[in-house]
């Protein structure tokens, strides 16, 4: 009985911990991982640009390119998820890719609306990691 109990506890704190993220078995362990990364690093290069008032499409746009690219293998390397949360995660995939376009739309209109759309990226970054990081 009491190893029961411990065991039912186990698995109530391991729920409660956090949810876990089943990932595509198909894109295997490093692929989820790298996906964010490359994000991470555009991300960062548009925010060096924009501190630099570099904000040229030359400077920016490949960034914006290959962050839009990975941004849309979120969604196949890391669904399904189950349990009813795949339509919230895709809503903040969604965000994610609809505030990288309004990057792109800001391209060649000097570091102000970029940096504003950056700002709204960034949020749905941590708006998804909120939920399920
Ligand atoms: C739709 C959901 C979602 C969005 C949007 C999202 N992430 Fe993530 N991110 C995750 C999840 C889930 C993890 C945890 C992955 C794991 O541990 O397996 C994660 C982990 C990470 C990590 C750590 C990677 C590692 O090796 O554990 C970084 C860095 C990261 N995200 C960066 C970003 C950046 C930058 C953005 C926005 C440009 C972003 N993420 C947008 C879901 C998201």
């Amino acid at each position: 009985m009491r190893v029961i109990i411990a065991l039912v506890v186990g698995l109530l704190a391991g729920s409660l911990g956090g949810i876990k993220v089943y990932q595509s078995l198909s894109a295997g362990k490093e692929v989820p991982h790298a996906v964010m990364w490359m994000m991470g690093y555009h991300m960062g290069e548009l925010g060096d640009a924009i501190k630099g008032d570099q904000c040229s499409p030359a400077m920016v746009s490949a960034h914006i390119d290959t962050l839009a690219r990975v941004a849309a293998d979120i969604e196949p390397v890391f669904l399904p998820i189950g349990d009813d949360l795949d339509a919230l995660f895709v809503d903040h995939a969604d965000a994610l890719q609809a505030s990288i376009e309004s990057m792109r739309s800001a391209t060649g209109t000097g570091c102000e609306a970029l940096a504003a759309a950056r700002k709204t990226a960034s949020e749905a970054c941590k708006g998804c990691h909120r939920d399920f990081r």
